[in-house]
């Protein structure tokens, strides 16, 4: 079941107050699921770290934060952008992938804890930061995700360092006199169901039990939300009891009684608070096919052409569903279409577009491509009033950047 928080006449406003395309957040949307995520582990010593990239919007960043949670980064833009949203150096996470030199040393100046997920990675950390603590991303045997490119462990992805390479870590480790303070792994992203990450769990705390003293052992992302009608929410209760009884039994194997175990969620804490706004701005039938053409292009929402995504589409004040229409933006390419075939009210010319559950991965993924400008962003408060937290892309923002 998808989350309906904004009514038909508010986006109808909201568009007319601030143009589209538009990405509008509810702040309660986002309280509540900060609050969820905390609620996971109520028995352990626990922490949640959002995952930056999902959405990165100051005002989005500071309200998280606000509620008590961490976050993980992935590079350093990521890093700086916390910093300005008040988040600590304690609090900051660097989960990177591939990092140069500089990008580590930037994370290691500022005493955030590096994990590095590779040997050859780890080497670079050593000779950066010889002496220092340093956390390991490993691969499980098997991921997890609603798209092969989300999967981010098993044998086919690029990242973490293969568990059994404990012996060449632990080498690295003494030749670089590091201490390692944490392990960490992401299987992918968006699971609905809870035994896979039960499953990558276990697997991560039998690594675990080969390195004495850990402070942290972070369990990763991916937690699901329902994006279409018909799917059921996340048993977060059924999930929180079996992590529990796992912890329990790790715990009363591993030396240091005061880890503290993590995970990053991404998707869940910034997915359900966000809906996109467009514009119908064409109406046309190309050999028997219908096409709503609005001004919701794959620059803003590129979710659906990269991995054939599904979001819920409304067509505001309309709710008679008539006939399959496809919703396609303004790019040039054929594959800019963000709603394929779906049974739809019939629009006219200016009608509001609403794109649900468009919070996480949409405005981070956002681009100029064909030289289109990134949308507005607007917060609806927890009082009912709302705010502009990002300005729409102007003309003259195209240019910043040319010398
Ligand atoms: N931790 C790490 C190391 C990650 O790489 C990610 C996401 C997360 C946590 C958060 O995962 P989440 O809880 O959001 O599933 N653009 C794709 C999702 C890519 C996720 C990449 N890594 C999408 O739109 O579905």
């Amino acid at each position: 079941m998808v989350n309906h928080w904004l009514a038909d006449e508010k986006a109808i406003a909201l568009a007319k107050e601030f143009g589209t395309p538009l990405y509008v957040y509810d702040e309660k949307t986002l309280r509540a699921a900060c609050r969820d995520m905390r609620g996971l582990l109520p028995n352990k010593n626990f922490r949640v770290s959002y995952s930056t990239k999902a959405n990165s919007n100051l005002e989005l960043l500071k309200i998280i934060r606000d509620e008590g949670v961490g976050a993980d980064a992935m590079s350093p833009g990521e890093i700086y952008i916390l910093k300005l949203a008040g988040f600590t150096n304690e609090q900051i996470f660097f989960v990177s992938n591939n990092a140069s030199a500089e990008e580590l040393s930037y994370a290691i100046e500022q005493d955030i804890v590096v994990s590095v997920d590779s040997l050859s990675q780890l080497e670079l950390y050593g000779r950066l930061a010889p002496g220092g603590n340093v956390a390991i991303r490993f691969n499980p045997s098997s991921g997890l995700g609603h798209h092969d490119k989300v999967v981010t462990a098993g044998k086919a992805t690029k990242f973490g360092v293969q568990t059994d390479f404990v012996p060449e870590v632990k080498t690295l480790l003494a030749k670089y006199g590091l201490r390692l303070i944490g392990i960490n792994h992401h299987l992918g992203s968006l699971f609905l169901t809870k035994e896979y990450y039960l499953a990558g769990a276990a697997e991560l705390l039998g690594v675990a039990k080969q390195f004495p003293g850990l402070s942290f052992i972070d369990f990763g992302g991916g937690f699901g939300v329902p994006y279409k009608e018909s799917e059921d929410r996340l048993d977060l209760d059924g999930l929180s009891k079996a992590m529990d009884e796992e912890l329990d039994k790790f715990l009363t194997e591993y030396d240091n009684k005061d880890v503290w175990f993590r995970i990053e969620p991404g998707r869940y804490i910034a997915a359900e608070c966000g809906v996109l706004l467009g514009t119908a701005n064409a109406i046309k039938t190309n050999y028997e096919k219908e096409y709503i053409g609005t001004d919701l292009g794959f620059n803003v929402l590129m979710r659906p052409v990269l991995y054939d995504s599904f979001h819920e589409i409304r067509i505001a004040g309309k709710t008679a569903h008539s006939k399959a229409r496809s919703i396609a933006g303004n790019i040039c390419e054929s594959g800019d279409i963000i709603a394929k075939d779906r049974e739809l009210p019939e629009a006219t010319e200016g009608d509001i577009v609403m794109v649900l559950t468009a919070g996480a991965y949409g405005y981070s993924m956002s681009s100029n491509y064909n030289h289109r400008l990134r949308p507005a962003e607007v917060l609806v408060c927890a009082d009912g009033t709302h705010r502009l937290i990002r300005r729409r892309e102007t003309l003259e923002d195209l240019t910043l950047t040319s010398v």
